[in-house]
This record gives structure tokens, C-alpha cells and sequence, in this order.
């Protein structure tokens, strides 16, 4: 059994596996020369031999102990029927949402939409050695329905408005689209994934008296599919602070990435001794060496004999050099307690 699975189902306690999200793209230069070819980014992730090569390509050059298929979360709505563009300092933009579509969408065409990235996960699986972990991964019904409503006004903020005249409609998507979310993964299983993570980047902008209802239930529903199919699954519900305790004793994953704002020290005292994952602020990255290693040691430090999967607090910025990344890999797999 690789690294990566042992953390996760409570195996291992000793060795710190590493991995980073994001870390097939944008900063590498053989990505940026695929991506400079392959303008459309949603085409790019149904062509199942650049999206395997692209995702490989970061396994090349560093000792990562995973894997992440190069896909996107918006993916799923893609398969429903929405189009997608992307709009500069907002980010992407779905066509309008139809619930009439959606609730007539069988799950034939979804899957058949969809088949390249199962195919490019197949592909990756059969080129990867077998002691790495490939992670599929799918987006939480309310950071997929935050994209699907068009539900923020700019980068951080929430419509209000908008949400409340929407209630029932969204409602009703959070329940509904779960189920294509549980065939998404068992799809991605099927072809060769071997963990699971769902990103809940907008956890954070959840109202108060929704976080039960939009991210604690829908979280929970999936990790019990990935745990009744025996595959690990990881949940990071990003910037809910303090609520990722209640949180991880709710929904109980297999293992929660913590993001940047959260205090590593309380993590460990806090989320009832479920593995962690994460945590390093990405831009640390962007720093000299001496940095990037004080702070992985803080890290290393911090969870010495407890579950703990190395990796950021969200994913590689763009401006990361790619020997930055290579020398903290070899710094935490070389690293001995003194
Ligand atoms: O430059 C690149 O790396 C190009 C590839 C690209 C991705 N997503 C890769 C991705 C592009 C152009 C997108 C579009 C997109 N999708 C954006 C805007 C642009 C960008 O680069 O961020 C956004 C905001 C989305 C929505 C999205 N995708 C979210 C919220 C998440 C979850 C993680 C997060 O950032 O909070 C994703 C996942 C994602 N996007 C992955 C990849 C390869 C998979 C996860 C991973 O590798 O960690």
C-alpha cells in the first residue's frame, strides 16, 4: 500500500507523504507551453492525452507521493448541460442555469460528456508507478452551486440578494446534484482513482444559518459514499475557521486539509485526531529557501507522531518556481527529528 493510504486509513504515523494541490499547471513551464496551444481550458481537460501527460508532469521532476488528475470542478456542470467562459478578475462564468435542464439531465449523457476524463484517468493510471496515489477529485455541492447560480458579486463576496431569491431552487440543486457527484466519483474509481478529495472552496462564504443545510450535510452524504466504496476521502472546507473542528466530528473524512487561517497547533488539539492535511500558506513558496524549510519544519514539528499529509493551505500560485517546490520535497522526505 502506498504512503498516502496508509495516513489516510490510520496505518501510518510515522512518515509524512507529500503532495500538492495544483501542482499540475500553471507553474510549470512544459504545462505553460501545452496551455499556449490549447487555449480552451475545458477542451484541454476532455483531451485524455494532454490531461494525463499534464498530469504526470509534476511526478517528472519531484518525489510526490500522489498524483491529482488535471480536471476542474466545473467539470460537473459542464456535464449538466452549462457552458463555461472566463472572465478576467472574476474568474469563470457558467451560461445561465436552467432548472428544467437539470432536473431532465439523465445519467447516461452525464457520464458520456464526461468519459475523456475518465479515459485520461485510466490512461495516468497505467503510466504511474505503483506506489503513487492518483486523486480524483469533485467539487461540494455548494461551491459547485456558488458557479452554477453565479452567486458571488466579486471575487469574495456573496449576492445576498441573489441567494435569497433563488432559496428554492438552490435548495433543491445541493440535494439533487449529489447524485451526480456520487457518479462522478464512482466513475473516476472505476477508471483507477484511489482517493478522493472534495473541495469546498467557498465553504467560508456559507451564511451562519445555512452551514448545517449547504456544508456539513452535503459534505457528510458523499464521505459516506466514498467510505461505502472503501476509498479514502479528503474534505477541505475551506475558511470555515474555527468550524472545522465541529465540522470534521459532523462529516468525519478520512482526512481534512486545513487551509492558511487555521492555526496548525489548535488543528492537532481540535479535529478529534483525524488524519490532517495541508495547511502551509502557498506564498511562503514565493520566499527564500531558509523560509520555505523553517516553516515546513514548523509543520514537520507541530504533527511528529500524528496523521499528517504534507501539503499548502490552497493551491501553488502561479509564481512558484518549480525549484522551490522540488527542494521541500527532498527537505520533508529527507527530514529526521532531531
Ligand atoms: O493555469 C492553470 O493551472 C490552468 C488550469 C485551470 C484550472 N482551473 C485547474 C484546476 C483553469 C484555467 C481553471 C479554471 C477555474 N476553475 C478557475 C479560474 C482559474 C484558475 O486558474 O483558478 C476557477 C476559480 C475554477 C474553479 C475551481 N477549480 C475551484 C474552486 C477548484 C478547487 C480548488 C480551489 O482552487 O479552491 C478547482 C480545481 C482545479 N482547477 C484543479 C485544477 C488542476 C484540481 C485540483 C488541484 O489540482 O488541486
Amino acid at each position: 500500500m502506498n504512503e498516502i493510504k496508509k495516513c489516510l486509513i490510520g496505518k501510518n504515523n510515522t512518515c509524512v507523504p507529500i503532495w500538492f494541490m495544483r501542482q499540475a499547471g500553471r507553474y510549470l513551464p512544459e504545462f505553460i507551453n501545452i496551455r499556449k496551444k490549447n487555449k480552451d481550458f475545458i477542451k484541454l481537460c476532455l483531451n485524455p492525452d494532454l490531461s494525463s501527460e499534464i498530469t504526470l508532469q509534476p511526478l517528472k521532476r519531484f518525489d510526490v507521493d500522489a498524483a491529482i488528475i488535471f480536471s476542474d470542478i466545473l467539470m460537473v456542470p459542464y456535464g449538466l448541460g452549462q457552458s463555461i467562459t472566463f472572465i478576467d478578475n472574476l474568474g469563470p462564468v457558467l451560461s445561465k442555469f436552467e432548472i428544467d435542464e437539470f432536473l431532465k439531465r439523465d445519467d447516461r449523457a452525464f457520464t458520456n460528456t464526461l468519459n475523456p476524463v475518465y479515459e485520461a484517468i485510466k490512461k495516468t493510471r497505467k503510466n504511474l508507478d505503483s506506489k503513487k496515489s492518483l486523486i480524483s477529485f469533485i467539487g461540494s455541492p455548494w461551491t459547485l452551486a456558488v458557479y452554477m447560480f453565479g452567486l458571488k458579486k466579486d471575487k469574495v463576496t456573496l449576492d445576498l440578494q441573489l441567494m435569497d431569491k433563488k432559496k428554492s431552487e438552490i435548495d433543491l440543486v445541493l440535494k439533487k446534484i449529489t447524485k451526480f457527484l456520487k457518479i462522478h466519483i464512482k466513475n473516476q474509481i472505476n477508471a483507477g482513482a484511489d482517493i478522493v478529495q472534495i473541495f469546498d472552496s467557498w465553504a467560508g462564504l456559507v451564511p451562519e444559518k445555512n452551514i448545517e443545510n449547504y456544508c456539513y450535510k452535503p459534505n457528510h452524504t458523499l464521505v459516506d459514499f466514498c467510505k461505502k466504496l472503501s476509498v479514502p476521502v479528503i474534505c477541505f472546507p475551506k475558511g470555515i475557521g474555527k468550524k472545522y473542528a465541529i465540522f470534521s466530528k459532523i462529516v468525519k473524512p478520512n482526512c481534512v486539509n486545513i487551509d492558511f487561517d487555521v492555526d496548525p497547533e489548535w488543528a492537532k488539539k481540535n479535529l478529534n485526531g483525524v488524519c490532517i492535511q495541508g495547511g502551509m500558506d502557498p506564498k511562503i513558496l514565493l520566499a527564500d529557501k531558509n523560509t520555505i524549510f523553517k516553516e515546513a519544519e514548523n509543520f514537520l514539528k507541530i504533527f511528529r507522531g500524528y496523521p499528517y499529509i504534507f501539503n499548502l493551505g490552497h493551491g501553488l500560485l502561479p509564481q512558484t518556481k518549480p525549484d522551490n517546490v522540488n527542494q521541500l520535497v527532498n527537505f520533508v522526505k529527507n527530514y529526521e527529528y532531531k
